[in-house]
C-alpha cells in the first residue's frame, strides 16, 4: 500500500518535470510579479532579485548560477513587449533560442562588475580611470511614485588592434658595470609589450530605478561603467540626481509645500476642495473656520515618501491665498456686511507702531 502510494507519488513528480520541462519556465512566478504587472514593476523585481540571487554572492549555492540565469530569461522575455505577447500565449516554447539568451542585463542595472570578483577595487596601485558624472534631470513625480531611466551610454571598450604596445612601465634601479669594481646605478622606465588595444565605442543601454525619495544631488553609481584604463581598471560612471522645479510643490526635506488661492466667500464660511497629488491621488481638504491669507494646514502623510523608509512620509504643508472681490459694494451691502463681520471695536490701526 505504502509503496503504491510511493510509486503514484514519483510518477506525479515525473509528471510535473516533464510538464514543466515541456511548458517552459515560469518567467512571471521566477520573477515574483502578477500577470498583470508593468514593465517598471518587472525592473523593479529584477533588479532587487539580481542582486540578492547574483551567484557571487551565493558561492556555496551549486544551483545559484542556474537560478541566476532563470531570472535574467524572465527579466529579458517580460521586459520586451513583443517577447512577453508571444510567452504569455504560446509559454517559453513559443520563444525562439536567440529570443532567450540571458543576455547582458544584470550589467545594465548595476555596471560591469561582480561583487567579489577581481578584488582589485581596493589596490591603490592598479591605475584607475576617471569617474564619469552626470547630472541626470528628475521631476519630483518621478521622485514621489519612482521610476525607471533608460540611459543610451557609448562606451569604449578595449579591443583588440594590430602591433604592440609598452605596458606595466615601472621605474626600476639599473646596475652597469663601468669597470673593475666601478658600477653605476640608475633609475630606468622599464616597460613589457601587450598586445596593442584600441578603443572602440559600444552602445550600451543602463537602467537607472529613481527611487522614490530620492534627494537632490543624491549619487547613483554604475561600477566599472566610466572611462577604460588601458593597464587598470575603469573608473565608475555617476548619475547625479538634479531634482526639476516643479510648477505646485516645494519640496524641502521629506515635505511638500504648496499654495492654494481660494475666494473670500470660501474663506469666510468654509469650504471643501481637493488637491491632486503627484501620482494623480486626490488630497481632500476640509475647512469650516474663517481662512485668512496666509492661513497653513498641514496634511501628514502626504509629503514625500523617505528615501531609507518608502512606508514613512513627510507632511504637506498648504498656505492659503484670498482673492478677493474687485470693485465697490452698493450702500445696503456695506451696511449688511459691516453687521455681519462687526469688527469696528478690534480694528487696530498702524499696526506696529504703538510703541512710537
Ligand atoms: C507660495 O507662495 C510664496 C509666497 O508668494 C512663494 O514664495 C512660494 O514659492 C510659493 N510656493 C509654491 C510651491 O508655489
Amino acid at each position: 500500500m505504502a509503496s503504491k502510494e510511493a510509486v503514484g507519488l514519483l510518477a506525479l513528480v515525473i509528471l510535473s518535470v516533464l510538464c514543466e520541462s515541456m511548458a517552459g519556465r515560469d518567467f512571471y512566478k521566477i520573477l515574483g510579479v502578477s500577470k498583470s504587472a508593468n514593465t517598471n514593476q518587472i525592473k523593479k523585481a529584477y533588479r532587487k532579485l539580481a542582486k540578492e540571487m547574483h551567484p557571487d554572492k551565493n558561492r556555496d549555492d551549486p544551483e545559484a548560477e542556474e537560478r541566476f540565469q532563470d531570472l535574467g530569461a524572465a527579466y529579458e522575455v517580460l521586459s520586451d513587449e513583443e517577447k512577453r505577447k508571444v510567452y504569455d500565449r504560446h509559454g517559453e516554447e513559443g520563444l525562439g533560442k536567440h529570443d532567450v539568451n540571458g543576455g547582458d542585463v544584470f550589467s545594465s542595472f548595476f555596471g560591469d562588475f561582480s561583487f567579489f570578483g577581481g578584488g582589485g577595487r581596493q589596490d591603490n596601485e592598479r591605475p584607475r580611470g576617471g569617474d564619469v558624472f552626470v547630472d541626470l534631470e528628475v521631476t519630483l513625480e518621478e521622485l514621489y511614485s519612482g521610476n525607471f531611466i533608460e540611459v543610451l551610454r557609448y562606451k569604449p571598450v578595449a579591443k583588440p588592434a594590430k602591433g604592440t604596445r609598452k605596458c606595466n612601465c615601472r621605474t626600476e634601479m639599473v646596475t652597469t658595470q663601468l669597470g673593475p669594481g666601478r658600477f653605476q646605478m640608475q633609475q630606468q622606465q622599464v616597460c613589457d609589450e601587450c598586445p596593442n588595444v584600441k578603443f572602440v565605442p559600444e552602445e550600451k543601454m543602463l537602467e537607472v530605478e529613481i527611487e522614490p525619495g530620492m534627494r537632490d544631488g543624491q549619487e547613483y553609481p554604475f561600477v566599472a561603467e566610466g572611462e577604460p584604463h588601458i593597464d587598470g581598471e575603469p573608473g565608475d560612471l555617476r548619475f547625479r540626481i538634479r531634482q526639476q522645479k516643479h510648477a505646485r510643490f516645494e519640496r524641502r526635506g521629506d515635505d511638500l509645500y504648496t499654495n492654494v488661492t481660494i475666494s473670500l466667500v470660501d474663506a469666510m464660511i468654509g469650504f471643501e476642495m481637493d488637491i491632486p497629488h503627484l501620482d494623480g491621488h486626490m488630497v481632500h481638504i476640509v475647512r469650516d473656520k474663517i481662512t485668512w491669507p496666509g492661513a497653513k494646514m498641514r496634511k501628514a502623510n502626504e509629503g514625500m515618501p523617505n528615501y531609507e523608509n518608502n512606508n514613512v512620509l513627510g507632511n504637506l504643508f498648504i498656505t492659503f491665498d484670498i482673492d478677493f472681490p474687485k470693485g465697490v459694494l452698493t450702500e445696503e451691502d456695506k451696511a449688511a456686511l459691516k453687521k455681519i463681520l462687526d469688527q469696528d471695536s478690534k480694528q487696530k490701526i498702524y499696526n506696529g507702531l504703538q510703541g512710537y
